[in-house]
């Protein structure tokens, strides 16, 4: 009697665990699936550019002269930092870059005209950067700074674009 039961239980297929094994999978194959899911969004959001959470690159500091060094209307070229440390007639700093921003060149500082001039194809700008004569159409890009203790910080990591002047761009000292 126990062998004929014991031998219709081998013949018998236990649909009971081959549904709980093919579940697991199901289970196990649908979390990797979230997984990737979450992976990929995050990647996607650790590389958008305004993503706080985002490494930001590194800064490059740039020490570009102590402030009594200045008087309004004083534009000073940093070489190292390719940017014009610039003193504006209300006292506030700015890092001007040197990058025209029609086709790149490299843009020198006029003193007898009191702009810079592109040898390029003759954009010129004002000490603020400010688009005076196309063909540029956008003001040069300009660079954060700050001042701790009368000395002048640039960082001159990334230059930051911009349409037009704002008294926000320059740091009063
Ligand atoms: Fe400066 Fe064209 S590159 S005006």
């Amino acid at each position: 009697m126990n062998e004929d039961n014991n031998h219709t239980q081998d013949e018998v297929p236990d649909t009971t665990s081959r549904r709980t094994l093919i579940s697991r999978i199901w289970v196990f194959l649908a979390a990797v699936g979230i997984l990737e899911i979450g992976w990929i969004a995050g990647s996607l959001l650790r590389a958008r550019k305004d993503n706080p959470f985002r490494k930001k690159d590194a800064d490059i500091l740039i020490e570009a002269g102590s402030i009594d060094q200045f008087r309004p209307g004083d534009v000073k070229a940093v070489p190292q930092g390719k940017f014009y440390l610039v003193c504006l007639e209300n006292g506030s700093f700015m890092a001007v870059s040197r990058t025209c921003t029609h086709l790149g060149c490299s843009v020198p500082w006029d003193e007898e005209k009191k702009q810079f001039v592109c040898p390029c194809h003759g954009s010129s700008f004002d000490r603020r950067g400010v688009v005076l004569t196309a063909p540029a159409t956008r003001p040069l890009d300009y660079y954060p700074l700050r001042i701790e203790n009368g000395r002048i910080k640039v960082n001159a990591a990334t230059p930051l674009k911009r349409e037009h002047f704002d008294p926000s761009q320059a740091m009063q000292s």
